[in-house]
């Protein structure tokens, strides 16, 4: 399925729950290929994709559940995604986590739940493939930006190919067992992991539109 690109923008949206199918190994090559043209700064390219699906998915679930269960401590090889998450930037990040806990019925009292709910992030939400997006270690926030721009490029080539996924910053935070199954280079860090295959739009999870800001909120035009 070929989709214009405003249709591909409009309609993805983060997906948290997956048919249990797993998508032809042709069409995800295909996908991961034609991402490869996302531009970068130099054409430096700094973004290394490790796609895990099948058994090695399986393994590796089981050691990223057991860390989070275990309450190992999270690691960021990079800045923490919720450096300067203050003010209107910290009431967007509990909004987000309101409107999932709403969409699902959870009650923000209610813990338990919103544990589980969070255990998710390393179960892949129920996907039967997860990529691990790296970039090496001695780069800095012009090269992020270089494999953000790649990410979208993935997220909306996945929309445009009858697939769904969801980025995650959370599959950057326990790296051992992900550089070991996932055979991540040794000179990278972990920039967020992406599962990915068909969403289950039964799911209460995937009924969640998020809101944007306006455009005036974020852009100024001058004349
Ligand atoms: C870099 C990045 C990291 C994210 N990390 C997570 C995550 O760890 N867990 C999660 O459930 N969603 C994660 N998200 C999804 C965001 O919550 C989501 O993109 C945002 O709320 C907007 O919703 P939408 O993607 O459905 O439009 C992440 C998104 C991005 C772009």
């Amino acid at each position: 399925m070929i989709v214009q690109l405003t249709e591909a923008l409009t309609q993805r949206r983060s997906i948290r729950a997956y048919q249990d199918k797993a998508a032809e190994p042709e069409l995800i090559r295909e996908i991961f290929t034609l991402a490869q043209q996302a531009p970068s700064n130099c054409n430096s390219q700094p973004w290394h994709v490790s796609v895990v699906s099948g058994e090695a998915r399986d393994k590796l679930e089981a050691a990223l559940i057991e860390r989070v269960s275990n309450g190992q401590k999270p690691v960021s090889a990079f800045k923490p995604y919720d450096i300067g998450f203050v003010g209107d930037f910290k009431e967007r990040q509990i909004s987000c986590a309101v409107e999932l806990w709403n969409a699902v019925g959870i009650a923000r009292e209610d813990r338990e739940a919103r544990t589980e709910l969070f255990l998710d992030n390393w179960r892949f939400f129920g996907a039967p493939h997860v990529a691990f997006i790296s970039m090496p270690l001695n780069m800095g926030e012009g090269n992020a930006l270089d494999v953000g721009i790649y990410l979208q490029t993935l997220m909306l080539l996945m929309v445009d190919r009858g697939l769904a996924c969801c980025p995650q910053g959370a599959l950057a935070l326990y790296p051992e067992p992900v550089f070991e199954i996932a055979q991540v280079p040794d000179d990278h860090g972990l920039l967020c992991g992406v599962s990915f295959g068909y969403a289950d739009m039964e799911a209460d999870k995937n009924k969640l539109k998020m809101p944007r800001l306006s455009v005036d909120e974020c852009v100024t035009f001058i004349d």
